[in-house]
C-alpha cells in the first residue's frame, strides 16, 4: 500500500517582476487565481491534507481563497525553497509521502502529478523538463548510469553544468520521515545564500534512497509565471487546452486563438462558436446552439437550437431551445426565454420572463416583467419599473400587442390579446382584447411655418 500523500505548494515568492499591487499567485489564469488552479490539481489527487506557504500579500492570499481547503503555514522569512518546505512538516506524519508544488505553475496537471506520484513509490521522484531555452532553471544531473544524482542551480553551475538541458520543474515526491532528517541537513552556502530544496535530491542519493526523474510529457505544463508576459503565455496555453477539449467533443470553433473560457462552458454537440466570445462563469449551450462574433456570456443556461447573433452580452439568463437574441443584445441576470422567444438589437432586458414565441425585436428596455406567450412588442417599447425608489412590475399578456414607442408605467398589466397604440404612456392597466391609446388626437395645423433664424 503506498503512503499516504501530503502536499505543500509553494506561494510566498514576492513576485517582484510582476510590478503588481497584487499578490503573483492571485493573479488570474482563465479567471481564477493561478494558485487556486494549483489548489485544484492537488485537492483532485485525493491527498490527506494540503498546506500553502504563503508570505508576501499574507493575509490577502489567504482571504482570496478563504473557501479552499488547506492550512495555511506562514514563511515569514524567505530563506529558499528548502526552508519553505520546512515551514510545513511540523504537521505532516513522517510515514507520509510529501509533494511539492508550486503557486505559480497553474497549468500542471492531475495526470502527470499522478504519474509522478507512482514513478516515486517508497522512493523519491522529481519533475523534469527539457525547455527549448534552459536558462534559469536548475540542471538535472545525471550519473553514468543514467540515475538522477542531484540539482544544481544555474547561479551555482559550471559552464558544462549549464550546458545540461534537462531542467527541475520545482515539483517533487518525497517520503516525509527522510525529508525530514534533509531538510535539517541543508545548509545555506551557495551563490544565493538560500536553503535549497533541491540539495536533497543529493542528500537522498547519498542515503541510498532512489530518485526517478520523470520527464513531462508536455513542457508547457510546467511554465511558471514570473512576469506579465508569461503570465499572458499560460493564459493562452490554457485557453487553447479548453479550445481542444470542447473541439474533441463535438464543438465547431471558428478559430480555437480566438475564444476564452473563464470557468466551466459545457457544450451539447453540433454547438458552433464564432470569433471573439467569452464565457464566463458557469456557461451551457444546448445542442446544435450557434454563438455569433463578440459575444460574452455569463452564468447562464442556454438550450438546444438556440442563436446568439454577434455582439450581444448575456449575464444570469436561462434561454429556452430556438430562441433568437441579438446582435446587440443585452440580457442582464433574471432574464428568461422561454421556447422560440425573440429579443432583437439594442433590446435590454432584466429580471424578465418572455413567453414562447413572444418577440422584443428592437430598441427596448423590458425590466421587472412578464411577457405572455405570442406577444409582440414594438420597437422602443419601455417598462418604466423605476420610480426612483422602488421597482414595479409589468405584465403583459398572451398574445398582446404593444405599439411602437410605448412607455408602461408600472406597476402596470396589459390585458391577454389587448392592443396599445404607438406612442402611448400607459399609466392605467389595459383591458384584453381591446385598443388602448394615449395622447392627445391628431390635428393638423393648415400653412403653419417651421420656425427659422434671424438671418436666414
Ligand atoms: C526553483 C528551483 C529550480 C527550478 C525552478 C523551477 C530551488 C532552489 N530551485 O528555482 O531548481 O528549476 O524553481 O521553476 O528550489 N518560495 C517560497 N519561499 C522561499 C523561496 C521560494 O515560498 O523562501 C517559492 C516561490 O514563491 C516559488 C517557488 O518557491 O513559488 C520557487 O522559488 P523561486 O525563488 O522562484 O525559485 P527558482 O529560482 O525559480
Ligand atoms: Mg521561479
Amino acid at each position: 500500500m503506498t503512503a499516504p500523500l501530503s502536499i505543500v505548494i509553494l506561494a510566498a515568492g514576492a513576485g517582484t517582476r510582476m510590478r503588481s499591487a497584487l499578490p503573483k499567485v492571485l493573479h488570474p489564469v482563465a479567471g481564477r487565481p493561478m494558485l487556486a488552479r494549483v489548489i485544484d490539481a492537488a485537492v483532485a489527487l485525493g491527498p490527506d491534507d494540503i498546506h500553502v506557504i504563503y508570505g508576501h500579500g499574507g493575509e490577502r492570499v489567504r482571504n482570496a481563497l478563504a473557501n479552499a481547503d488547506v492550512h495555511w503555514v506562514e514563511q515569514a522569512q524567505r530563506l529558499g525553497t528548502g526552508h519553505a518546505v520546512g515551514q510545513a512538516m511540523p504537521d505532516i506524519d513522517d510515514r507520509h509521502r510529501v509533494l511539492v508544488l508550486c503557486g505559480d505553475t497553474p497549468l500542471i496537471t492531475t495526470t502527470t502529478l499522478q504519474r509522478l506520484c507512482e514513478a516515486a513509490g517508497d522512493g523519491a521522484a522529481l519533475l523534469t523538463a527539457h525547455p527549448a531555452d534552459p536558462t534559469g532553471y536548475g540542471r538535472i544531473l545525471r550519473d553514468a548510469d543514467g540515475a538522477v544524482a542531484g540539482i544544481v542551480e544555474e547561479k551555482d553551475a559550471d559552464a558544462a553544468q549549464r550546458a545540461i538541458g534537462e531542467v527541475n520543474t520545482g515539483v517533487m515526491c518525497l517520503p516525509a520521515g527522510h525529508l525530514r532528517g534533509w531538510l535539517d541537513r541543508l545548509t545555506a552556502d551557495n551563490a544565493q545564500g538560500e536553503y535549497y530544496l533541491t540539495d536533497v535530491i543529493a542528500l537522498a542519493r547519498a542515503d541510498g534512497v532512489p530518485v526517478a526523474g520523470t520527464a513531462t510529457a508536455d513542457d508547457g505544463e510546467v511554465l511558471g509565471v514570473n512576469s506579465r508576459a508569461q503570465l499572458a503565455t499560460v493564459e493562452r496555453l490554457w485557453q487553447r487546452r479548453e479550445a481542444d477539449r470542447l473541439m474533441a467533443a463535438g464543438v465547431t470553433l471558428l478559430d480555437p486563438a480566438r475564444f476564452d473560457v473563464r470557468g466551466e462552458l459545457r457544450c451539447g454537440q453540433d454547438v458552433t462558436i464564432d470569433v471573439n466570445c467569452q464565457f464566463i462563469g458557469e456557461v451551457s449551450l444546448g445542442n446544435g446552439t450557434v454563438i455569433g462574433p463578440n459575444c460574452t456570456i455569463t452564468d447562464s443556461q442556454i438550450g438546444e437550437g438556440v442563436e446568439i447573433a454577434a455582439n450581444s452580452v448575456i449575464e444570469g439568463a436561462v434561454i429556452a431551445g430556438s430562441a433568437h437574441v441579438g446582435p446587440f443584445a443585452r440580457l442582464r441576470p433574471g432574464t428568461v426565454l422561454a421556447r422560440g422567444a425573440k429579443v432583437g438589437n439594442f433590446v435590454e432586458t432584466k429580471n424578465a420572463g418572455v413567453g414562447e414565441g413572444a418577440k422584443i425585436n428592437h430598441l427596448s428596455y423590458v425590466g421587472d416583467a412578464e411577457v405572455g406567450a405570442d406577444a409582440n412588442i414594438g420597437a422602443g417599447t419601455i417598462t418604466c419599473n423605476y420610480d426612483g425608489a422602488n421597482k414595479h412590475r409589468t405584465v403583459i399578456g398572451e398574445d398582446a400587442f404593444i405599439g411602437s414607442n410605448t412607455a408602461l408605467v408600472a406597476p402596470v398589466r396589459i390585458g391577454r390579446g389587448a392592443t396599445i397604440g404607438a406612442g402611448s404612456v400607459i399609466r392605467d392597466d389595459a383591458p384584453e382584447d381591446s385598443l388602448t391609446l394615449t395622447g392627445i388626437p391628431q390635428k393638423s395645423v393648415p400653412g403653419w411655418r417651421r420656425p427659422r433664424r434671424d438671418d436666414d
